[in-house]
């Protein structure tokens, strides 16, 4: 982390796991935990049904509330779509944006990654865009192109004074769910790998203010070992960020 340049943001990532009637008891409890957080920000990204209520249950505390996808189209005709502008009306301020589970599931593209993108930026949403290998790229020791490949194209249309108000999340895909976290040394070069292609594309001052989180099972016991690597700027918290005093044990290592 290095707070001077830039923010600490935690983000849990629910995915497709909670039920609208455990919204209200757990954002209860993570705002008594959480809620006064000052050193970093914490956004909880829910499924597009919980988002209207977790905002208002986390309505008047520093927690924001961010969505898990949304469509590269403004408004119209795509039945089951989900729109930037719709998603900033409600009062999200972030989305998640190329998750790796939505590359492999639902063949997400860097070109779709890079449109999505541009639209979440146009509707005033912040981006936290995520990028990773899988361990079979890792193994062929083409980590560094590929995600250079993919942060190049995601950033493709975005202009540079927009820059502050995008984030990415180094998310290898092998530690996904998996219970094996990268070291914070692996984790942290990849990260620095990513400020170093910002800096090609915007310069230095923009790139030392780009929040870079990893993201791959972060949990309580390796999260401050993580964070203490200068280019690891926070959190993408999938299974511990189910269960809130999980979750705060995470924001708290931020914290200090
Ligand atoms: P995990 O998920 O923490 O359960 O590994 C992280 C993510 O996919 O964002």
């Amino acid at each position: 982390m290095n707070r001077k340049y830039r923010k600490t943001v935690i983000a849990g990532n629910w995915k497709m796991n909670m039920l609208p009637s455990e919204v209200k008891p757990y954002a209860d409890t993570l705002r008594a935990l959480a809620g006064k957080t000052k050193h970093c920000e914490v956004v909880i990204c829910a499924p597009f049904v919980m988002l209207p209520q977790l905002i208002k249950a986390l309505r008047d505390c520093r927690i924001a509330v961010g969505a898990q996808n949304v469509s590269d189209k403004d408004s119209g005709a795509y039945t089951g779509e989900v729109s930037a502008n719709q998603l900033r009306d409600l009062g999200v301020k972030y989305v998640i944006i190329g998750h790796s589970e939505r590359r492999s599931y639902f063949g997400e593209t860097d070109e779709m990654v890079r449109a999505k993108v541009t639209a979440a930026i146009g509707a005033g949403l912040i981006p936290i865009i995520c990028v990773g290998e899988t361990l079979e790229q890792r193994e062929m020791g083409v980590t560094k192109d590929l995600i250079s490949m993919q942060v190049k194209l995601a950033l493709s249309a975005v202009p540079p004074e927009k820059m502050r108000r995008v984030i990415f999340a180094y998310e290898p895909v092998w530690a996904i769910g998996t219970g094996k976290t990268a070291s914070a040394e692996e984790a942290g070069e990849v990260c620095s790998h990513i400020r170093a292609i910002i800096r090609s594309l915007y310069g230095a001052r923009i790139a030392r203010a780009v929040t870079i989180q990893y993201g791959g099972s972060m949990n309580k016991d390796n999260a401050a070992q993580l964070l203490s690597m200068p280019d690891i700027d926070g959190g993408l918290i999938g299974g511990a960020s189910l269960d809130p005093e999980h979750f705060a044990a995470i924001i708290e290592a931020a914290n200090q």
